[in-house]
């Protein structure tokens, strides 16, 4: 059985890009591989979401998340996971 990896987007559009997900690609990647979860997730860009006034945006599963910076990501993250492991309990 195939087991559905997470979905893991980051606006790669100008706006975002230039406002700080140009670092972001290289932190989640880090995160990603210093957990061991680049086999559970699927990290990848996309061209702008449409919310570009409230970039950097990052999507994680079907969650849009507005203005993240490198705090705020490690905390999505964080939170992301940890709920994401109590249910696998
Ligand atoms: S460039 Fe990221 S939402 Fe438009």
């Amino acid at each position: 059985m195939e087991i559905e990896k997470k979905e893991i987007i980051i606006c790669l559009g100008s706006s975002c890009f230039a406002r700080g997900n140009k670092e972001l690609v290289r932190l989640i990647n880090d995160y990603l591989r210093q957990r061991n979860l680049l086999n559970d997730v699927r990290f990848h860009g996309e061209r702008c979401f449409g919310h570009c006034s409230k970039g950097p945006v990052l999507k994680i599963v079907d969650q849009i998340n507005e203005k993240v910076d490198e705090e705020k990501v490690l905390l999505l993250l964080d939170n992301f996971f940890t709920s994401y492991e109590q249910m696998a309990l």
